[in-house]
């Protein structure tokens, strides 16, 4: 069986993100999608538990689809995993440069670890986890930007503390 792993930080998990991760459920048997944290970035908006929870929220009904959270290094949860690759999405040449450096640190960090890059739907080509995090602070109809049930989570959220 043919594990792919989509790893990020997930803060939060946006539509771009879950169409990448859809797009690997057909490429591969299985996807783990792993919610992990990013050194180069500072405080987020959403815990580990919450970024968990909404990633999971957003990949229901995703059959050969789960979560987890890691907080270790991921060419060791590829290990863990017997994953077959990585898989990230790509908006540009900016993310390209990144995510090239990335696959080549994983894979010199042993077990050979390959990177599949998809590039991203055009449509999603500006969505990002900060573009999200705007619209949340400024109150915008966020089912254009998150999947939906994470979308209705959040209000949902918002309603029980009378926001
Ligand atoms: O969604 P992001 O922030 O682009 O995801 C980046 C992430 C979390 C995948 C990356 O920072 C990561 O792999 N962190 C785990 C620690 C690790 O394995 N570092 C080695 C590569 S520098």
């Amino acid at each position: 069986m043919r594990r792919a792993i989509c790893p990020g930080s997930f803060d939060p998990i946006t539509l771009g993100h879950l169409d990448i991760i859809r797009r690997a459920s057909v490429l591969f048997d299985a996807v783990t999608v792993c919610v992990m944290v990013n050194s180069g970035k500072g405080g987020g908006m959403f815990s580990a538990e919450e970024r968990l929870e909404f990633v999971c929220l957003a990949v229901e009904g995703l059959e050969n689809v789960d979560c987890v959270r890691w907080d270790g290094l991921l060419a060791d949860l590829v290990v863990q995993q017997g994953a077959s690759a990585l898989v990230k999405g790509v908006r540009g040449a900016g993310d390209f440069d990144w995510e090239y450096q990335m696959a080549c640190i994983n894979r010199g960090l042993g077990g050979a670890v390959e990177t599949v890059l998809l590039p991203a739907a055009p449509e999603y080509v500006y969505f990002s986890s900060t573009m999200a995090r705007e619209m949340i602070r400024y109150g915008q109809d966020l089912r254009k930007y998150l999947p939906a049930a994470v979308a209705d989570r959040l209000r949902k959220g918002n309603e029980d503390h009378g926001e």
